[in-house]
């Protein structure tokens, strides 16, 4: 039988959503930190291009909140824009008392932020460290946590479910990878920063573990799920036999990085007025349009008109990682092609991170606070991630006095299960449901791939559900459980929507309706009434 933890706050997920709430709530507060491997395996370790912010003297709230709209394709919600990006400049400060080194410059005698561009914004706003900028931050707020003396650490342990009663939740049960038994974790407070899950896809720059696990938990728990049709496609994945989810940054375009065919022609233009610097969704489509079109197995982006000293400084993951693979980005084009990147929908929040059940919160990829809209505009996640985080742990800290001890709560059962004598099973479904996203509800979607995807989807899930009941759970399990359920959503999403708007291109509807509205999924067991807009399960 599995243990048994009592914690004020449950926080699973350790990317940089969750160390930041955990880093913000008060010392008296006795927080267990869950993570699926180690601290720094999610997707804020390999980010690279930094964080969006209002620093420059010439830079303004306004003009952010105008590019991040006008890049979300007319759904964002503009109180979660101006919340977020009139807070930026406090967290930037947070992280840099905290001991993030963010890449100065020297002007005029002064220092100042080095500054990077990347598409759709209207400024150079990006900051960064190197092309690191990711694992700048996860290593100094896994040093602080870990330093922490109310913080708790878990690593290896999987979130299995949530444990909901009477519309509130008490906690969760949790997979130790290492005893392979299930314990149990109870919190008054709950919060889900389990990142995205682009891992549904083929082709990906997540590493493992993006497999959307706390927006089906949430799912299942009766929470609101939205905009799941959402997901980005990064245009600038390493294309190489032997790479596995190597991004090459964004900011290499904002540097002068330019997009070429095989025989050498720059195509970006003919697509967009702001060519290689257009928003995400119009680049990775002119990419998937010209591969279509010449049968080629990728594009190249060149930047080797820079110095060899200037990439160097600014890009040496991409350089080394490239060398690697005998590429010098000095002297000769990268291959590259578009490999699916964020989750823009997820868990519906507010402001403060709630969720539709009490004392569950969600952070980071994992929520959809409204704030990417209809396509994430680069380098806003890492900042959603630390000023929801803020917030949360500011709503939660106001609360927890007023929430009692979580109930009696039965333990894990496996009584009924046993070992598993097919993990084939899970290895092959695995591999095809990603396959048939991939291929069906990819760049560009039609009413028909979609249906086919959904048929597909359904027959794995019964599938599923039943080795689920019959055998006892593993990592691969759940997260194919997991990635089952987030991709039906994405589906379903993606059917539901009769036009084609931001990173939802479909050849069925290739107009954008005049009236952009969110794509609200809501669960059978969810006790709130329907809204006119939402879909019920
Ligand atoms: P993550 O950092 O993904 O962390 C998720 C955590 O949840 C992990 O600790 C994981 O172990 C844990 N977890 C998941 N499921 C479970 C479970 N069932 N049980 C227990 N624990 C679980 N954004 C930017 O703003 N700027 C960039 O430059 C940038 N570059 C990027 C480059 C790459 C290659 C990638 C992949 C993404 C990039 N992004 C960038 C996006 C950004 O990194 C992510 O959106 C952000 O880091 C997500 O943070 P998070 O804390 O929500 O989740
Ligand atoms: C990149 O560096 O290109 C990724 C930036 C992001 O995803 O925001």
């Amino acid at each position: 039988m599995g243990n048994r933890h009592q914690h004020d706050v449950l926080v699973i997920g350790s990317g940089a959503a969750g160390l930041s709430l955990a880093l913000h709530l008060p010392f008296d507060c006795r927080v267990a930190l869950l993570s699926k491997a180690d601290l720094n395996q999610g997707s804020t370790y390999w980010a690279q291009g930094g964080m969006a912010a209002v620093l420059h003297n010439r830079d303004t709230v306004d003009s952010h909140v105008a590019d991040t709209l006008a890049a979300g394709a007319g759904l964002c919600s503009l109180e979660a824009v101006e919340f977020t990006v009139g807070n930026s400049r406090r967290c930037v400060e947070w992280l840099v008392d905290q001991g993030v080194d963010f890449d100065l410059r020297e002007d005029k005698g002064e220092r100042e932020f080095h500054l990077t561009m990347e598409g759709g914004h209207s400024h150079r706003r990006i900051i960064h460290a190197a092309d690191r900028t990711g694992r700048a931050i996860s290593e100094v707020l896994t040093e602080r946590a870990t330093a922490a003396e109310n913080i708790e650490i878990f690593t290896h342990r999987v979130a299995v479910d949530l444990v909901a009663r009477d519309g509130r939740c008490q906690g969760a049960y949790i997979l130790d990878q290492r005893s392979g038994l299930v314990d149990l974790f109870q919190a008054r407070c709950v919060v889900l920063a389990t990142g995205g899950a682009s891992k549904a896809y083929l082709y990906t720059s997540n590493p493992d573990g993006a497999s959307g696990d706390g927006i089906a938990m949430a799912w299942r728990a009766g929470c609101r799920v939205a905009n799941m049709e959402y997901n980005q496609f990064h245009p600038t994945c390493l294309y190489h036999p032997r790479a596995k989810s190597f991004l090459v940054t964004e900011a290499i375009r904002g540097e002068g990085g330019k997009l070429l065919l095989p025989d050498g022609d720059r195509f970006m233009p003919r697509f967009d007025e702001r060519a290689e610097l257009a928003p995400r969704d119009v680049v990775a489509r002119a990419i998937d349009h010209e591969m279509k079109r010449l049968g080629a197995d990728c594009v190249f982006l060149d930047i080797s008109h820079r110095s060899r000293e200037f990439l160097q400084g600014h890009f040496p993951t991409v350089m080394e990682r490239c060398a690697e693979f005998g590429i010098d980005i000095a002297a000769e084009p990268i291959p590259v092609v578009p490999a699916a990147h964020y989750t823009c929908g997820g868990i519906v929040v507010d402001t403060r991170g709630r969720t539709d059940l009490e004392n569950l919160y969600a952070i980071g990829e994992a929520s959809c606070t409204g704030l990417h809209g209809a396509n994430r505009m680069a380098s806003n996640s890492l900042l959603e991630c630390i000023v929801y985080a803020e917030s949360a742990a500011g709503h939660i800290a106001g609360s927890l006095a007023r929430i009692p001890d979580a109930d009696a709560t039965p333990a894990w059962d496996e009584s009924q299960v046993t070992d598993s004598d097919e993990d084939v099973v899970i290895s092959h479904n695995w591999d095809e449901l990603r396959r048939f996203m991939w291929d069906y509800v990819g760049i560009v979607r039609t009413n028909k791939r979609l249906q086919r995807a959904l048929h597909r989807i359904e027959l794995l899930q019964t599938e599923i559900a039943e080795y689920y009941g019959n055998y006892k759970v593993s990592n691969d399990l759940l997260e194919l459980r997991n990635l089952a359920m987030v991709a039906e959503l994405m589906i379903r999403c993606a059917l539901s929507r009769k036009e084609s708007r931001g990173l939802h291109y479909t050849l069925d509807y290739p107009e954008t309706l005049p009236e952009a509205r969110d794509t609200v999924l809501l669960p059978a067991n969810s006790t709130l009434q329907p809204q006119a807009d939402a879909q019920q399960a």
